[in-house]
C-alpha cells in the first residue's frame, strides 16, 4: 500500500525516508493505486542530469483527463467539480458537476478537433478567469493538444511573443474581461499581437462582456454555436507518459521567456499527490486558491491536482477588492471553503483594511491556509494566522516554481508543525542541497546558500521548448548534477528552510516573477534612452517593487522627465504589461559599471534599498564618481 495520505509526523519521516531510499518504489506504488493507465510503464524513471534528460514512467500511455474527469464519473458524477464565482457578487455563482464538466470538455475537444487541432500542436489560450479557461485546458489535454496559456493580464506584444515563440495554430480567448469595476477588451489585445502571428489560422472567441470586437472573417469564430453543434462524446486521444501536457512561459535572464514543457504522466502523479497531502483534502472540502490558471499555480492546483483528486475547485473571476476589500471573506462563507490558497502580497493589501472586513464574515469552514510565490514577511504571516485562521488553521508557506511543476518544500498541515516564514520541511521525494559559491554542499543544519535539487521527482519540467541548450545553461550548469532553482535558502537548527530570495536577476513584485532584462529592453527602446538598470526595493503590499535607474543620451530638465516617466511606464505597458511597471524612476548621469563594462546591480540594489552605510569597495569601478551623484540623487 503506497501512503497517499500522510497524517502525522512519523509518517511523513518515513514515507520521506522511503522515498529518497527507493524513489522507484515510492512512486511506482503512488502511480500504480491511485491512477488509471491505458497501459503501465516500462520503467519508472530514468535521468541525467548532465544531458539534461529526465524522463517517469516511461512507455506508460494514459490521458490526463481520464484521471481528472471520466473516472470520477461513477462515484462522483453529481459532485461540483468547479464553482465559479464571477467578479460581480451579484451574478449568480456556476456549480458544474463532474459529468457535466465531461460533456463540456468533450464539446470543446470536438470543436477543436473541428478546426484541424491534432495531437502535438500548441494552442495559446489568452481567456480570463471563467470556467472556459479551465475547460479548454482540459480540452487540448483531451485531445493531445499542448496548451500555452497566456496569463489574460500580459500585453499584445509579450502574446504575440509567446504564439509564436511555440508556433501556435490557435488562439481561444474572450470578448473581454471583467476586473472589479473595469472590463477590459482581450479581443483587440489579441488583434493587435495576431498582426504579428503568421500561423495562427483559428481564433475561437467566448462571450463574455458582450463588449464590441471585430470579428475577422475566416480566422475569427465564437465559440457557443460551434459548441452547441458539438457532439457531448469524444474518445480521448491515448498518450504517452512523456508527451508534453503543456508549455507555460516564465521569465528569465534574457529577453526572451522560457516557454517550460511539462510532460503528462509524472505531471500528474505529482500534483495530485502534493494537492491531497499539503491541503488534507477531504471528500466533501471546498477548496479554493485565488491565483490566476494563467500560473502554474492555476494549472497545478486549481485544475489539474484537484480534479485529480475529485475534489471541488473554485474558481474566482474578480479581484480582492472589488466590491470592497471584505470580498475574499465573503466568498469563503458563502461557499463554505475549506482550504484557502493565496499570494502573500494579496495577505498584505487586506491585513492593510484591518481585521473588521474579515470578522464581518463567517470563515469557520476553513481548515487550512496556504500562501505562496514568494516569501512571505512575519507580519503578514501572523496577520494570516491569527485574524483569517483564528490560530486554528495551520498555515502551509509552499515554496516551489514553474520549472517545478508541485509545490517542492512545505509543512504539512496538522503534521509538520509550522514556524513563521519558514517552507518547513521538504516534501516527499524532494532532496534539497544548499551549495556555496565554491560548489560546495553545505551540509547539515544552521547553514545558508543556494538552493538546489539533487534528484529528479516526477514533474520536473522537461526542456524549454525549442530550446534544450537554455535549459541545461539555466538550472542545470551552475552546479554538476543538481537543478539549480535560482533561489538563496537557509537551514534553521531543526533542518527547516527558509528562502531568502532569488539570487538571479528575476525580482518577484506582487508575487509575479519579473525578469530585468525585458523590463530594460522594453526601457531602452524609448528614443531618449540610452541605458537602464532594475532592481527590487521593498515595498510594504508587493514585497518588492521596482526601481529604474535611467541615463539618458540628453541630459533634460525636471519637466521633461517627469513626462519620461509617464512615457517609459506606458512602454513597459505595451511591451509586457502593466505588472511590470516601474515604481521610481531615477535618471542619472552614468551607471556604475566593472571595468568590464558590466552594471554593478549591487550597488543600486543597495542605493534603492536605502541601505548605503557599506556599498562594499567601489574604488575598482570603472566610473566610481557616479556612485556618490546617485546617492545623491536617489528617490
Ligand atoms: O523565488 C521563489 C518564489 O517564486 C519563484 C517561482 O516563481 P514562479 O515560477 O512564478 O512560481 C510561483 C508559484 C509557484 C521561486 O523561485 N517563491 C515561490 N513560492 C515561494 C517563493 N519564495 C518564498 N516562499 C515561497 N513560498
Amino acid at each position: 500500500m503506497s501512503n497517499y495520505h500522510i497524517k502525522h509526523l512519523e509518517e511523513y519521516y518515513q514515507v520521506y525516508r522511503k522515498s529518497i531510499r527507493e524513489p522507484e518504489n515510492f512512486w511506482e506504488e503512488v502511480a500504480e493505486e491511485h491512477f488509471v493507465w491505458r497501459k503501465k510503464w516500462d520503467k519508472v524513471m530514468s535521468w541525467d542530469f548532465s544531458k539534461p534528460e529526465i524522463k517517469w514512467f516511461e512507455g506508460a500511455k494514459l490521458n490526463i483527463t481520464e484521471n481528472c474527469i471520466d473516472r470520477h464519473l461513477a462515484t462522483r458524477g453529481d459532485k461540483t467539480a468547479i464553482i465559479f464565482e464571477p467578479n460581480n457578487p451579484d451574478e449568480e455563482a456556476q456549480h458544474i458537476s463532474y459529468r457535466q464538466l465531461y460533456h463540456k470538455v468533450n464539446k470543446f475537444a470536438n470543436v477543436l478537433k473541428d478546426h484541424g487541432i491534432k495531437k502535438g500542436d500548441r494552442v495559446c489560450i489568452y481567456v480570463p478567469m471563467i470556467p472556459e479557461l479551465a475547460i479548454s485546458l482540459l480540452a487540448c489535454a483531451k485531445i493531445g493538444a499542448i496548451h500555452s496559456v497566456v496569463f489574460a493580464g500580459f500585453s499584445s506584444r509579450a502574446l504575440s511573443s509567446r504564439i509564436n515563440d511555440c508556433d501556435c495554430k490557435m488562439v481561444i480567448t474572450s470578448d473581454g474581461s471583467f476586473r472589479g469595476t473595469k472590463s477590459i477588451d482581450l479581443k483587440g489585445i489579441v488583434d493587435e499581437a495576431l498582426e504579428n502571428c503568421d500561423g495562427v489560422e483559428t481564433v475561437l472567441v467566448v462571450n463574455r462582456t458582450g463588449g464590441d470586437v471585430v470579428m475577422t472573417e475566416g480566422r475569427d469564430k465564437w465559440l457557443q454555436p460551434l459548441l452547441d453543434a458539438a457532439s457531448d462524446e469524444l474518445e480521448a486521444e491515448v498518450m504517452d507518459a512523456e508527451d508534453p501536457l503543456f508549455i507555460l512561459y516564465t521569465s528569465g535572464s534574457t529577453g526572451q521567456p522560457k516557454g517550460m514543457v511539462h510532460t503528462t504522466a509524472g505531471y500528474m502523479v505529482y500534483t495530485a499527490y502534493t494537492f491531497k497531502n499539503v491541503f488534507q483534502y477531504r471528500e466533501d472540502d471546498v477548496y479554493w486558491c485565488t491565483a490566476d490558471i494563467g500560473w502554474i499555480t492555476g494549472h497545478s492546483y486549481i485544475v489539474y491536482g484537484p480534479l485529480a483528486n475529485g475534489a471541488t475547485t473554485v474558481m474566482f473571476e474578480g479581484v480582492p477588492h472589488y466590491p470592497d476589500f471584505g470580498r475574499f471573506w465573503q466568498i469563503v462563507e458563502k461557499h463554505k471553503v475549506n482550504q484557502f490558497y493565496t499570494a502573500p502580497t494579496a495577505i498584505r493589501a487586506l491585513a492593510k483594511q484591518g481585521a473588521e472586513l474579515v470578522e464581518k464574515y463567517d470563515l469557520s469552514s476553513i481548515k487550512v491556509l496556504g500562501s505562496v510565490g514568494e516569501p512571505i514577511n512575519e507580519e503578514a504571516w501572523h496577520w494570516y494566522n491569527d485574524v483569517v485562521g483564528k490560530k486554528k488553521s495551520p498555515i502551509v508557506d509552499t515554496w516551489w516554481q514553474t520549472e517545478t511543476g508541485g509545490i517542492m518544500i512545505t509543512p504539512i498541515p496538522f503534521v509538520t508543525p509550522t514556524k513563521p516564514t519558514y517552507a518547513t520541511l521538504p516534501f516527499i521525494g524532494i532532496q534539497p542541497a544548499l551549495m556555496d559559491e565554491n560548489g560546495l554542499e553545505q551540509k547539515g543544519n544552521q547553514v545558508e546558500g543556494r538552493l538546489c535539487i539533487k534528484f529528479p521527482w516526477p514533474s520536473i519540467a522537461r526542456t524549454i521548448w525549442g530550446n534544450h541548450q537554455r535549459y541545461k545553461d539555466t538550472y542545470f550548469s551552475a552546479y554538476e548534477n543538481m537543478y539549480f532553482t535560482g533561489d538563496g535558502a537557509l537551514r534553521d537548527e531543526v533542518g527547516y528552510y527558509r528562502i531568502t530570495g532569488r539570487v538571479d536577476d528575476v525580482i518577484i513584485v506582487s508575487g509575479h516573477n519579473l525578469g530585468t532584462a525585458p523590463i530594460e529592453d522594453a526601457i531602452n527602446e524609448h528614443p531618449a534612452v540610452s541605458e537602464s538598470a532594475i532592481v527590487g526595493f521593498p515595498h510594504d503590499i508587493k514585497g518588492s517593487a521596482l526601481y529604474g535607474f535611467v541615463t539618458l543620451k540628453e541630459v533634460g530638465e525636471s519637466r521633461v522627465h517627469d513626462n519620461l516617466r509617464k512615457e517609459i511606464n506606458q512602454l513597459i505597458s505595451d511591451r509586457i504589461g502593466p505588472i511590470a511597471k516601474l515604481d521610481k524612476i531615477q535618471f542619472t548621469e552614468g551607471l556604475p559599471k566593472t571595468r568590464s563594462g558590466k552594471i554593478m546591480r549591487r550597488i543600486l540594489r543597495k542605493i534603492a534599498e536605502n541601505d548605503t552605510s557599506n556599498l562594499g569597495d567601489i574604488s575598482t569601478l570603472l566610473n566610481p564618481e557616479v556612485v556618490q551623484d546617485i546617492m545623491d540623487n536617489s528617490l
